[in-house]
């Protein structure tokens, strides 16, 4: 499969400013964004709170563009439901907190959304490889999750070259996401190694200028889309 198509950047509002979460919103979707990442945490499976479905419900209300969930949380069956009826347009859960993840892959399926998994960076990427075809995302994080602000871990790049050759290999069509200290140094080589949906927190809404930050973001993600 081509590794041409177009790389989509999709801000976590992880960052943003919570007063205003609307003004934050708007800003990133002027700046050419194309999802929009929420981080839901437990403080369980990973060291901190952070949002749950009445706050997706909100802000439902303030953009078409798609919700892409991320679900950093011990027991993602039980919220499934509650986040596809706030908005959620796409769920991504951790292989780490799903024993059994066809399942949960196929209770994303039943209730009309796409669906994720997510590997950790301790996570090898042979986890996937019973899952894969039934994806339509995977998320190679490139930082502990937990916390926006982190520094990109570089190690990350042998692994996302191993999913991209996987997916390859199945002549998938599935997205690979990063997601941890993306900004416009560490995006050219992720997308290099094959990664075409860039989350990125930290950078963006931490710049003074949220749509030049998007922009600039994918303007470092252009050069590298050769092949
Ligand atoms: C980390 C979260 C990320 C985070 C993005 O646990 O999953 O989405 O907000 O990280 P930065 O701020 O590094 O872009
Ligand atoms: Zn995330």
């Amino acid at each position: 499969m081509s590794t041409q198509r177009r790389v989509l950047i999709a801000p976590s509002i992880l960052s943003a400013d919570f007063s205003n979460l609307a003004d934050q919103i708007a800003k990133a979707e002027e700046g050419g964004a194309d999802w929009i990442h929420l981080d839901v945490m437990d403080g369980h499976f990973v060291p901190n709170l952070t949002i749950g479905p009445p706050v997706v419900r909100s802000l439902r209300k303030l953009t078409r563009l798609p919700f892409d969930v991320h679900l950093m949380v011990t027991n993602p069956d039980d919220h499934l439901q509650a986040f596809r009826d706030a908005g959620a347009d796409r769920m991504t859960v951790h292989v780490e907190t799903c024993p059994h993840l066809h399942r949960t892959v196929q209770h994303i399926h039943a209730l009309g959304a796409k669906a994720g998994v997510c590997l950790n960076p301790g996570t090898p990427p042979l986890m996937l490889e019973q899952i894969l075809p039934d994806i339509e995302l995977v998320l190679v994080m490139t930082v502990n999750p937990g916390f926006g602000g982190q520094s990109f871990l570089p190690g990350s790049l042998a692994k996302l070259r191993a999913v991209r050759r996987m997916i390859r290999a199945q002549q998938l069509d599935t997205y690979v996401q990063v997601d941890g200290g993306i900004d416009p140094t560490t995006a050219p080589s992720v997308i290099e190694a094959g990664a075409d949906v860039l989350v990125a927190g930290h950078f963006i809404f931490s710049s003074a200028d949220i749509p030049q930050a998007v922009h600039s973001l994918r303007r470092s993600a252009l050069p590298s889309l050769t092949t």
